[in-house]
């Protein structure tokens, strides 16, 4: 069995994409016109792009402040690519660590309100470095069932356990804590704001369990930072920031830059 074949018959074949649960082949999509994915961006301002010649408002992206066009962001990211160049070619351990980096740690923590904060290349990775680097053998990861993908993939790379809950359901959630040894240690993970739906996680109720059963966490709040809160997301906007052990927010949102991550302790 060629290892390839299942991706091409997806691709070309309508019976094979029904048999995976999809209603046609993106072949057929692309006939119908209605394949809405990796259509290319001719130009981009941020809140209006331009498609073969057509301008249109765009609604689907996640540059909510509009950030990627202001001209004090452009003339920073030149300034900063004059100075260092176009990459750090090295990890931040050993050559990758710029002033640059550990001057945006601080402020990002200042404005935050936490007492460090640490960059990430991406949101992405923020979860996988954290969720992997802090649950052992012995802990467990209690999830909601909506959480991001970055956050499930995380857990599956740490050692200990992943249990989730029904999506910001309490009960559920208590249910859940109540079955896990005392000796264990628990990381409750949620997003702030959900990244499907855009609900928004009931921190208070979440900060009260996790403090009953002794769990530490982390709230994702890749859609809330820059957005919620007066910016300082989710848990400012409930008063809730020294209540949250580990935020994390992205620059692919809100912050306007592909390439980099926080998460805050
Ligand atoms: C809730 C959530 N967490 C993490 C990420 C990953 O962020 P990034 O795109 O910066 O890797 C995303 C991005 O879609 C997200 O929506």
């Amino acid at each position: 069995m060629d290892l390839f074949e299942k991706c091409r018959a997806f691709f070309t074949d309508p019976d094979a994409a029904r048999v995976m649960g999809y209603p046609m082949s993106p072949r057929e999509a692309q006939k119908l016109g209605m394949y809405p994915f990796f259509i290319p961006l001719d130009e981009t301002d941020g809140t209006e792009v331009t498609i073969n010649d057509q301008r249109l408002i765009m609604i689907g992206s996640n540059n909510y402040l509009g950030l990627t066009a202001h001209p004090a962001v452009r003339r920073a990211a030149r300034e900063a690519i004059d100075k260092y160049g176009t990459s750090c070619t090295g990890s931040r351990f050993l050559n990758g660590t710029l002033e640059l980096h550990t001057e945006l740690e601080e402020r990002l923590a200042r404005f935050l309100g936490k007492e460090k904060a640490l960059v990430f290349s991406t949101g992405y990775q923020t979860n996988l470095g954290v969720i992997s680097a802090l649950v052992g053998r012995e802990d467990v990861i209690i999830a909601d069932k909506e959480d991001h993908a970055s956050i499930i993939d995380g857990a599956r790379m740490a050692l200990g356990r992943l249990l989730r809950f029904r999506h910001n359901d309490m009960d559920d959630l208590e249910r859940i804590l109540q079955g896990i040894p005392a000796k264990a240690g628990k990381l409750v993970v949620v997003d702030g704001v959900f990244s499907m739906s855009g609900e928004v996680a009931p921190l208070p109720d979440i900060v009260a369990l996790c403090r009953k059963y002794g769990a530490r966490l982390l709230v994702d709040d890749a859609h809330g930072v820059g957005v919620t809160g007066r910016g300082r997301g989710t848990a400012a906007q409930f008063g809730l920031t020294d209540e949250v052990d580990l935020i994390l927010g992205t620059f692919s949102k809100a912050f306007a830059s592909d390439c980099s991550s926080h998460d805050l302790i």
